[in-house]
């Protein structure tokens, strides 16, 4: 059972598996429907609890945010459509948190009440809950390949500033041909990948590219502007 449950998890590179799914907003083809798009396919452990709720608040009223940058966001939960509608209900007329409020979800939130695609992707973490999804994101690509997966456990809020870094440091890997170093932000250095051979890295280190800077023969950098960088998103 946990090593069905491994297997057939998807992972960064995979196809995103296929569903159909009732949402708050109509029925949907998944990937299908967001092909040309990235999309992200969260999951959030129950409507009418406090840690989604301050989640919702967030994502929610950055969603324009990711649209600009030709992403959509697609909610999941083990809980009925009528549960979902209420809740975006109750957190659109009452609730205020980090100065939001009237904050109105734009975006489907999938009706997983059978566990099919919260079981599919991978979402059930028997040691957290047999029952919930944990909190997990998987960021597709407009051809409908996962690119990057995030899990959180379920008592821990995510920070959707960081999940915009990622969206927005694979638009940039894509359309740059570039790796990203740690805290890597649009603006910031980008590394230079290394040459097949050691001496073509020697060589390098010797007569390096204008701008480049090598620290040493595995260790170069360059610089990439914020406008080239942010072009990423609105081009694809
Ligand atoms: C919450 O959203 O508050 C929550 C949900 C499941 C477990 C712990 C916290």
């Amino acid at each position: 059972m946990e090593y069905e449950t491994v297997r057939t998890m998807p992972r960064i590179g995979d196809k995103a598996p296929e569903f159909k799914a009732t949402t708050t907003q109509g029925s949907v083809l998944f990937p299908s429907d967001y092909s040309g798009k990235w999309v992200i396919l969260f999951s959030h452990p129950s409507d009418f609890t406090p840690v989604c709720t301050s989640e919702f608040m967030l994502f929610g009223s950055m969603a324009p945010e990711f649209e600009k940058l030709n992403c959509r966001l697609v909610g999941l939960s083990v809980g009925s459509l009528y549960s979902h509608i209420a809740w975006l209900k109750n957190i659109h007329e009452k609730v205020e948190f980090k100065g939001l409020k009237n904050v109105r979800m734009n975006f489907p939130l999938i009706d997983d009440i059978s566990m099919n695609v919260a079981r599919m992707y991978g979402m059930i973490h028997p040691g957290e809950s047999d029952t919930k999804a944990v909190r997990a994101l998987f960021f597709i690509d407009p051809k409908g390949v996962i690119r990057a997966i995030v899990y959180y456990p379920m008592a821990l809020g995510r920070n959707f500033d960081e999940m915009k870094r990622v969206l927005v440091g694979l638009q940039t890997i894509d359309r740059c041909g570039v790796a990203l170093p740690a805290d890597w932000r649009p603006g910031d250095e980008v590394m230079v990948a290394n040459p097949p051979t050691y001496e073509q890295a020697q060589e390098r280190m010797e007569h390096q590219p204008a701008g480049t800077v090598c620290s040493d023969w595995f260790f170069c950098m360059r610089p990439l502007s914020k406008e080239e960088a942010e072009k990423a998103g609105r081009r694809m």
